[in-house]
């Protein structure tokens, strides 16, 4: 911030490391004409999206937008800020920018910086020796916690003597000066300005160390019941709780592996886990999770765990945390613990599988919402009843795929002993009873004839809900049949490319069709190739969509119909436009009153047809 890098010395660095090259260290690119091409790192997706230029030395991805220089490229996916990120490409291409750099500005917040880091790590070392040199306080009550001395040492832990000036007269000792201490925020300056006193005192520490390995900052804990039960570094110039998470650094290995990360409320949450052998987790530092953070998450993994407290707290911090990582796009999912408060006392209780066992049947956003609807209503009343169904409802309007819609209204109804009619009545409207009083043409002498078959079938406006489920539909539909030739054969005789009613879908359809006719099974790249951009992003929705895990073949089946419907439901709108427009005529010709007849033949036809569906 506020520094100004040299013009040469940056470009010195971007020519020494070739963006493909750099790259290549964290995706595998295969060439593709002049460019290269990969999984996105900054967003989750099955078929290649990103883009590396040779030529241009930049990165685009089409799927989420992300673009840049090599520079850029690692500040990103490393989490480091603009200098850092310079450093270590600086690093690896032999050049010490710390020597190089010129201006003196620069120079000097460089070095404070690193000078922060050092006095840190000179602590850390400090409060760990104090833990397991000799007997103290701290060791018995880590160990009494369950923990082994390899993980005590994995994070580094330590242990703040109850002594006022330990660690500043440790630190002074090795030559750091007063000022600098103060500013990495680990003493505190006397009332009457005679002095300074450690921060940490009678505490187990906690170092909070970046993704590059640098301490960035600690939490204490107490050891007896005292308040607060604990204290952390304040904001320094290497330390922003918002932008950080505690033991990413440890997580982020084994989350690239697994592509799931889990986040936890506590330190002891992510060190007990982390004892028992589950590694992809972190904790968000004692604040609500921020879009920093939530970003940060999304870098590393596919998809996010919230495995907060159960207690109310926890509760409301789990919805808040939804909502952002919802807000940047993360796949997110919710751990209920049904035993013990937090998963540090779960796992120590349960071990490792159940806890395994729990995150993998943890709750859709949705399913966590309506369970805490359910929670909080009295199912045993009628108003607790009425509350219930009016929550969910809401919560059931934002989703998008009225299929979805209706497994979630079964299941509720299931659940809850609600009526499955009541329930989709509250969502969608007492369409029945809306529709009479508004039927087509009723001026005309042709209305009597006309009205026996709208009344009777009783037409139903389409609804935008249904609209987007269409498209919906559409896409896991094709979703489905590129996984599976079966699939394919069986859609092919119902379906035509044609009448899929989205143009983009429609596009793929017919290329995905073509391709079948000549192979087995499909080549995306193939298929990638022959697309504009706009479709490529429409196939990577489609890759995106979600087809529920069981029972394919119902889905199959509902999705076909859905389209089908959607086909003549468009064929129904038009018959009645025009028949609309036909009664309007005062003096209708021979042809006119046959066209009308054959209008409502068809009509009626077409009402059989959507009421099998
Ligand atoms: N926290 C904090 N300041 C507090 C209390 C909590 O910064 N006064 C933060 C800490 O990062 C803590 C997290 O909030 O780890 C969660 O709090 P809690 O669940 O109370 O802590 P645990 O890590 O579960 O600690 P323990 O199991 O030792 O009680
Ligand atoms: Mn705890």
């Amino acid at each position: 911030m506020g520094i100004v890098f040299d013009e040469g010395l940056i470009d010195e660095i971007k020519s020494q490391n070739d963006i493909v090259d750099v790259i290549s260290k964290y995706v595998n690119l295969k060439k593709t004409g002049q460019n290269y091409k990969g999984l996105c790192p900054f967003h989750n997706e099955k078929t290649p999206s990103f883009i590396v230029s040779d030529e241009k030395q930049f990165y685009h991805c089409f799927g989420c937008g992300e673009s840049g220089d090599v520079i850029s490229f690692m500040m990103k996916l490393e989490n480091l800020d603009f200098i850092d990120a310079l450093r270590l490409l600086g690093e690896w291409a032999g050049i010490n920018i710390d020597e190089i750099s010129t201006s003196k500005k620069e120079k000097e917040e460089i070095y404070r910086k690193n000078k922060i880091y050092e006095i840190n790590r000179e602590a850390a070392f400090y409060y760990y020796k104090n833990l397991v040199k000799e007997k103290n306080e701290g060791i018995s009550y880590l160990v009494n916690r369950g923990l082994h001395i390899q993980t005590i040492k994995k994070f580094g832990l330590g242990y703040a003597k109850d002594d006022w000036e330990g660690l500043n007269k440790y630190l002074r000792n090795k030559g750091y000066d007063q000022e600098s201490i103060f500013k990495a925020g680990l003493v505190l300056e006397r009332k009457k300005k005679n002095g300074y006193y450690d921060r940490f005192r009678n505490r187990v520490m906690f170092p909070i160390i970046n993704t590059t390995g640098k301490v960035i900052g600690f939490g204490g804990r107490v050891i007896e019941n005292k308040e607060p039960k604990y204290l952390n570094s304040p904001e320094t110039i290497v330390f922003n709780k918002g932008n950080n998470l505690f033991s990413l650094n440890l997580a982020k290995n084994e989350v690239r592996k697994r592509k799931q990360i889990i986040v936890v409320e506590g330190y002891m949450d992510v060190i007990g886990l982390y004892e028992n052998g589950i590694k992809n987790v972190v904790a968000s530092l004692g604040t609500a999770l921020t879009k920093n953070q939530a970003n940060l998450l999304k870098r590393y993994a596919n998809e996010v765990i919230i495995a907060y407290d159960a207690d109310i707290a926890g509760q409301s911090a789990t919805l808040r945390g939804l909502d952002i990582l919802k807000e940047v796009g993360c796949r997110v999912r919710v751990v209920r613990l049904s035993e013990g408060k937090d998963p540090d006392e779960f796992v120590r209780k349960r071990g490792k599988e159940a806890f395994l066992e729990e995150v993998k049947n943890a709750l859709s956003l949705v399913e966590y919402k309506i369970m805490l609807s359910k929670e909080g209503n009295n199912l045993k009343t009628t108003e607790g009843k009425v509350k219930f169904v009016k929550s969910i409802t809401q919560i059931l309007k934002e989703l998008k795929s009225p299929v979805e819609i209706d497994a979630y209204i079964k299941k509720i109804a299931r659940d809850s002993g609600i009526a499955v009619e009541a329930i989709s009545t509250e969502i969608y409207g007492n369409t029945k009873k809306n529709k009479e009083k508004k039927e087509i043409g009723n001026t005309s002498k042709y209305r009597s004839k006309h009205d026996r078959y709208t009344n009777k079938y009783n037409i139903q406006p389409l609804k935008p809900i249904q609209r987007i489920g269409y498209i919906e539909a559409e896409r896991a539909l094709l979703k489905l049949i590129i996984n599976n030739n079966n699939f394919f054969k069986r859609v092919k005789e119902k379906l035509s490319f044609e009448d899929f009613a989205d143009q983009s879908n429609s596009e793929i359809a017919k290329r995905i069709y073509e391709l079948y006719e000549n192979t087995d099974s499909i080549d995306l790249e193939v298929i990638l190739n022959q697309l504009n951009i706009e479709e490529i992003e429409v196939l990577h929705q489609i890759k995106r969509s979600i087809v529920p895990e069981e029972n394919l073949e119902k889905a199959l089946n509902d999705y076909m119909k859905m389209i089908q419907k959607h086909k003549l439901v468009q064929r129904k709108i038009y018959i009645e436009q025009e028949l609309k427009k036909l009664e309007k005529e005062e003096n209708k010709s021979k042809e006119q009153i046959v066209r009308i007849r054959e209008l409502c033949i068809d009509y009626e036809k077409l009402l059989k047809e959507l009421k099998k569906l």
